[in-house]
């Protein structure tokens, strides 16, 4: 845009405008979106749009001049808490996402332990590899030691003896996650909650893709390992509303097993010229929107909408698993807890699968090997998916056997010579080592991703980060 026009353009000049920028953007409403989308029809999406407009211009800041955001943000908490067994003792609060409730866990078992095991100088927090990058975040931003524990390669749940072994005199937090996002595995919670707490450790419990899917699934019948505040030891939960509480983004709840341990995650000031701040997450002004339209949507599913979204989703969930058995060349890694899954080969590049599938109009997301996991595809299913299940497998399908027909068009070999010849250098040489190929030309990400995952799968973790940095640092 530039510089600031010297004046006004109408209405819907701007917005005919934008109408256009809108060309390159996935169409969100094909049904054909499996990660990162989570559409609840139209009706309920019209209605959360409403609810999210009424309140948009609230500040969720002032409690005091708008109740009505503090009744709703209550409510929906209380809500969740509910589903997730929690008693009269657990508290919490709603913030704008997965990453930011998990913040909030980190900071406040940081906090805590200041102040109960005051001996510790250089605090520690237990997860298995499986555990979502939230928590590495968290532990940069707050100073915390990331202890990563193996899983078992079989059903991608923490391995219990790693964890056991990893709980040392500096852990202060531990993390299970139900279920992780990468493969849909629920960690064996109680079991690592009874450890963690046997040593006097915090443990948090990621339910943010999960927490309120199982627990429908659970009310329904559906044979679900305790995760939630039922486990003893478990002393904080985040749980996304904007993921399958199908409600808009950006809303999350982060839940506290009781208020002593919620008094640390307070931030209050009044120090300062300014106003007051009383913020219990990491926001402070924050529009009263998200809050609403998660109000708005409990309200009108309730229970019943819910189980109907969960047993929709779960039946073409297992058409799909069953499906890819009987296509030659993938595979599902490990066993899928609820919706969510990832595809692996033995025998094609799935970066490829990836590629051609999107030209199909179908969005997975790619994820790299780590901690003994393959490279694969990772797919979420959704309600919105459900009518698309059998055009998603014959696509799959083809796509599968003209990859098996017609050999890769990736040379992993000289990739691969890349990869170890860039190895240690500095990032500014391996960036332009890859750049001529992986198809870069600009400063735009190649349409066909392939090449450029596969030489980055190839990449130690730390290299690979440091380069993504690079990248996005000189191209955003
Ligand atoms: C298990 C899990 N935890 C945390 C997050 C982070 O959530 P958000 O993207 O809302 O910050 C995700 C996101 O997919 C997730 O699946």
């Amino acid at each position: 845009m530039g510089a600031l026009l010297p004046h006004g353009v109408p209405k819907e000049e701007v917005l005919k405008v934008m109408a256009g920028f809108t060309d390159k953007d996935v169409d969100w409403r094909t049904g054909k979106v499996m990660t990162g989308l989570y559409d609840p029809g139209e009706d309920a999406h019209s209605l959360a749009v409403e609810a999210y407009i009424r309140f948009l211009p609230h500040n969720a800041l002032y409690v005091n001049m708008y109740p009505s955001i503090g009744k709703m943000e209550k409510e929906v908490v209380s809500s969740v808490a509910e589903l997730l067994r929690a008693d009269d003792e657990v508290v919490g609060n709603i913030t704008s996402g997965g990453t930011e409730s998990i913040l909030m866990a980190v900071k406040t078992a940081r906090d805590w332990a200041r102040v109960n095991r005051p001996e510790i100088e250089t605090p520690e927090m237990v997860l298995p590899v499986t555990a979502h990058p939230a928590f590495l975040k968290a532990a940069h931003y707050f100073g915390l030691q990331a202890v990563q524990t193996a899983v078992d390669l079989h059903d991608y749940r923490a391995d219990l003896t790693a964890f056991a072994e990893a709980l040392g005199p500096n852990t202060i937090l531990a993390v299970g996650s139900a279920p992780n996002f990468s493969h849909g595995a629920i960690d064996p919670v109680a079991e690592m909650a009874a450890l963690a707490s046997e040593k006097g450790i915090l443990f948090h419990v990621d339910g943010c893709v999960g927490g309120i899917y199982l627990s429908i699934m659970r009310r329904m019948g559906e044979n679900i390992p305790d995760f939630d505040f039922s486990v003893p030891g478990v002393t904080s939960i985040s749980a996304d509303l904007h993921k399958y509480g199908y409600t808009p983004k950006n809303a999350s709840v982060i839940l506290y097993h009781n208020r002593d341990l919620r008094k640390y995650a307070w931030f209050v000031c009044t120090a300062t010229t300014e106003y007051v701040v009383v913020n219990s997450t990491a926001q402070s002004s924050r529009t009263g929107g998200p809050i609403a339209a998660a109000w708005a949507m409990f309200r009108y599913l309730g229970e019943e909408g819910f189980c109907d979204i969960v047993r929709r989703s779960q039946e073409a969930t297992r058409s799909i698993l069953q499906g890819i058995t009987e296509i030659e060349g993938i595979e599902v890694l490990g066993k899928p807890d609820m919706c969510m899954f990832t595809i692996v080969s033995e025998k094609i590049n799935v970066f490829e699968i990836d590629d051609e599938m999107r030209l199909l109009g179908w969005q997975m997301i790619p994820q790299f090997a780590y901690g003994g996991s393959p490279p694969n595809l990772h797919v979420s299913v959704t309600q919105a998916n459900v009518p698309h299940i059998d055009k998603f497998l014959a696509d799959l399908r083809t796509v599968v056997e003209n990859l098996l027909r017609h050999g890769s068009k990736v040379n992993k070999e000289e990739l691969s010579c890349i990869a170890i010849e860039v190895a240690g250098k500095p990032v500014e040489e391996v960036f332009m080592a890859i750049i001529p190929a992986v198809g870069l030309t600009g400063l735009d990400l190649p349409e066909q991703m392939a090449a450029l995952n596969t030489v980055l799968d190839m990449l130690p973790a730390k290299l690979r980060d440091e380069l993504l940095t690079e990248f996005f640092n000189l191209t955003s």
